[in-house]
């Protein structure tokens, strides 16, 4: 198994035209996973930086959602345009895009995942 320094997963998921929840597909997420691509390779970064399609991130309302590991930085409306300052600040430089950062508070809508965890691994006794 290779041993990547960064890998990200981009959202192309699509949902049915006129869907409330809207999807990455209608955002422009193929095109934009397509480009990433391009331009990582196009730096020699192919065995370097993987880049995988990725289904829905649930980050929908968004636009384009995409996840940069082993950071885990969340990135939210990503165009075209993004791609060059994402690969040159975090990508090579170790430094998340905090105009395009998803805060980890509204990733999930339930708070804290690891307090979660933790409740769930020790629940309150029953009265
Ligand atoms: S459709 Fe992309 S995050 Fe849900």
């Amino acid at each position: 198994m290779p041993d990547f320094a960064r890998h990200v997963f981009i959202c192309i998921n699509q949902r049915p035209a006129g869907s409330p929840k809207g999807c990455c597909a209608a955002a422009g997420g193929a095109e934009v996973a397509a480009a990433l691509k391009t331009k990582l390779y196009a730096r020699g970064l192919k065995r370097v930086v993987r880049a995988n399609k990725a289904y829905c991130l649930d980050q929908c309302a968004r636009g384009v959602a995409l996840v940069v590991y082993p950071e885990g930085v969340w990135y939210g409306g990503v165009t075209l345009d993004d791609l060059d300052e994402l690969i040159e600040e975090h990508i090579l430089g170790g430094r998340p895009v905090e105009r395009l950062r998803i805060p980890a508070r509204e990733l999930t809508g339930i708070g804290d995942p690891e307090r979660r965890i933790a409740e769930l691994q020790d629940p309150p006794p029953l009265d």
